[in-house]
Parts: structure tokens; sequence; C-alpha cells
């Protein structure tokens, strides 16, 4: 959607700031552009709208050559969020929100309508900011207003320059989710300036790590944190990339430990006899629905005592959903001070995970992406590194 064939870049005094850049944002695909400061990220953005011409190299927009198309019609169809957000400071909130459908000659209320709806989907009530102007709301809810600016007349490709740059890691956590949210309703075709790798890791379906002008890796988030393609990008990402990683590595069914599992309206015999089967020093216990209730350890189905599971089993706080990621896991487990938490599927118990699993599972992920290949088919034996 969104591609560049070895773009340069040299600003008048000379130097190359982007230097031969070949990428491309597919449909529907959100890429995060990040490096430190100064190293060519706004200018890249800029190269797609015609705010700056490139040097040399070509950019095409829906198979489009950018520098064929009328910069005016060219930017009707491309939302942008400038750095440190622009708002007019002499407009309200809701004109400021309704300025492209303005432009574009949308009748009023139809331009006021929708500044109303977009203000309302990125969490600002229009009745009680909408006649503000831009130095009566926080840091935060301007960056919302940015955002809400950009969609206003539904472009499908959004350019974003630290659109969450000016306010606090709170705020900044939950404008993310918000917008996280957004995109999984919108799907457009974003590109994501940021100098902040954790931004760049949470958001991006995929990062371009940028170094002097030039991508130094572009890839999945969780193939840049466990295997960085240069000395430069793994200093980049921070010695801590380990643990980053977990938070973007999902719990799959095969990292998961099975132990026996027995029903709260099974005898506690039985139970123990299954226990003993196994040599295990515990068991999941299911409801009658299958749903999971809780554990029974070995100690306690070994009571010479008559009478069902239920009297003996403990409660289980500690569960999550397939699919999350191990760091939630690795947190639950933290929280319960656990020794293990048990996945589910909707309401179906598929196993558990222990410490030692999780740390498979990212051992194994990190393989996995390194070569290429799917989780499961990396064998532990076979690891090489983590
Ligand atoms: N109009 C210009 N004329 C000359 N040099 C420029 C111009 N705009 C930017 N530069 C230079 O180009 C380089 C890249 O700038 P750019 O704004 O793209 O960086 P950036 O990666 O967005 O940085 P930041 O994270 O600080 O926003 C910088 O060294 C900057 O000084
Ligand atoms: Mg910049």
């Amino acid at each position: 959607m969104i591609r560049f064939e070895h773009v340069t870049k040299r600003y008048a005094d000379g130097e190359a700031v982007v230097k031969d850049l070949s990428f491309e944002v597919t449909e529907g695909e959100l890429v995060t552009l990040v490096g430190p400061s100064g190293c060519g990220k706004t200018t890249t953005m800029k190269m797609v709208n015609r705010l700056t011409e490139p040097t040399s190299g070509r950019i095409l927009l829906a198979g489009e050559d950018v520098s064929t198309v009328d910069p005016v019609r060219l930017r009707r169809r491309i939302g942008y969020v400038i750095q440190q957000v622009g708002l007019f400071p002499h407009k309200t909130v809701l004109e400021n929100t309704a300025t492209v459908p303005h432009l574009l000659g949308w009748q009023r209320k139809k331009s006021r309508e929708r500044a109303a709806e977009l203000l309302d989907l990125v969490g600002l009530d229009p009745a009680v900011f909408g006649d503000r102007y831009p130095e009566q709301l926080s840091g935060g809810q301007r960056q919302r207003v940015g955002v809400a600016r950009a969609l206003a007349a539904d472009p499908p490709v959004l350019l974003l320059d630290e659109p969450f740059g000016a306010v606090d890691p709170v705020v900044r956590e939950h404008l993310q989710n918000e917008f996280l949210k957004l995109q999984s309703q919108v799907r457009k075709t974003i590109l994501f300036v940021t100098h902040d790798i954790e931004e760049a890791v949470r958001l991006g379906d995929r990062i371009a790590v940028y170094g002097d002008g030039a991508i130094e890796q572009f890839a999945a988030p969780s193939t840049v944190l466990g295997a960085p393609a240069s000395p430069y990008v793994a200093d980049f990402v921070g010695a801590d990339r380990g643990l980053k990683r977990l938070s973007v590595t999902p719990i799959e069914p095969g990292d998961l430990e099975q132990p026996p599992v027995v029903h709260l309206d099974d005898p506690l015999s039985r139970a123990a006899a299954a226990l003993d089967g196994e040599g295990a020093r515990w068991a999941v216990v299911l409801d009658d629905q299958g749903h999971l209730h809780g554990w029974l350890s070995a100690e306690a189905a070994g009571r010479p005592e008559e009478g069902p599971v239920r009297g003996h089993a403990r409660r289980m706080e500690a569960w999550l959903p397939v699919g999350s990621s191990l760091k939630q896991a690795f947190s639950t487990m933290l929280q319960h001070d656990a020794g293990w938490i048990a996945v589910l599927d909707g309401a179906r118990f598929l196993g558990v995970l222990t410490p030692a699993r999780l740390h498979e599972a990212l051992r194994r992920s990190i393989d996995a992406d390194a070569n290429e290949i799917p989780r499961e088919a990396v064998a532990l034996e076979s690891v090489s590194s983590v």
C-alpha cells in the first residue's frame, strides 16, 4: 500500500538523512518506525504526503507514484498527525476535528456530525470537549484530538508522527490501548513514528528499526526482540529485550503441561489412584461442566476418607485465556504466588503453564522466529540460545 523504492533524501546542506530506503507497508498493516532522534523518521514520513520530496527513488501509494499525484489530492487520502500535534489554537476542538471534511467542502452540519462521532471514538465526549480550545485540554486530550482529526475524512492511510509523544507513561499506555482497539475496528494502513521501543513493540505489526537514515531491521516485534539483526539493534532494543519479548509472545496450547485431571464429584479414592498412577503431586479439579474449579494435592487425596473430591479441593484463581502473553502469565504467577497457572480456551481447560514451560516457550519462539518456522517445529534440544 505504501512502498518505498530506493528512496534517498539529501537536504540542501549535503548529507543524506535518508539513504536508499526500501520497504513496504501492506494494506491494513501498522508499521512502526523507530529510531533515535535525528535519524530521519519525520523526513521519511513527510515524503509520503509530499511535504518534502525525495532526492532520488520513488514512493508508491496503492501502486501510484506519489510524485505524479497532485499534493492536495494526495493529502486527502492520507490522515496526518504531525509531531507535537499542531492543533489550531484559535479553533475549538470540534472545529479542529472537522478541518479536513471542511476543506473537502462537506456541508457544515455533516462535518460537525462527523467530528463529534470521531471525538466520541477517541474517548472525548463532544458535549464536554467540543467547544473548548486546545489550551483548555491536557496534553493527552490534545493528542486524541490530533488522532480524531487525522481520521476525520476516513482516509485509508495514516501517517502518525509521535502522536503520543507528549504525555506521561500512564496516559500513554492508555492512549495506546485505545488506539489498538480503534485500529482493530478501522484497519487503516499506518506508518507510525516513535523513538520509544516499547511503543514500537506494542503497536507495530512490524517494526522498522532505523539506524542513521537506513533500516537496520524490518520484522515483527518478536523477531526484533528475539533475534536482533545487528549489535546496533540489540543495543537499541535494550538489555532487557528478553523481558520485552515476553509481552509479545503468546501462550500456545503446545506450551502446556497436562497434569492429572479429576472432577469435583469423583470419589476421593479414585482421584488418589489417578495421582498415584502418574506419580503427580497435584491434580487439576474441574466442575461438572468441565470448567476449572481448582486443584487437589496428592496429600489431600491420600486421606483415608470417603466422599467426593469436592470437600478437599482448593480454589484456583490463577488462570489466563490461551493466546495471552507470556508476560501476563509470568505476572499472574507472581501475583498469585502460584507455581503454575491454568490456561483456558473460553471456559474449557487446556492445560497448565509452569515456570519451566514458560522458559521453554520463550526459547522455542525465539528460535522459531529466527528460522521463520512455527514454534511447534522447534525441538527444545536444538534451541541454540536465549
Ligand atoms: N528542512 C530541513 N533542512 C535541513 N535539514 C533538515 C531539515 N529537516 C530535517 N533536517 C535534518 O535531517 C535529519 C533528520 O531529521 P528528522 O526530522 O527526519 O529526524 P527524526 O528522526 O524525526 O528525529 P526526532 O526523533 O528528533 O523527531 C536531522 O539531522 C535534521 O536536522
Ligand atoms: Mg521527528
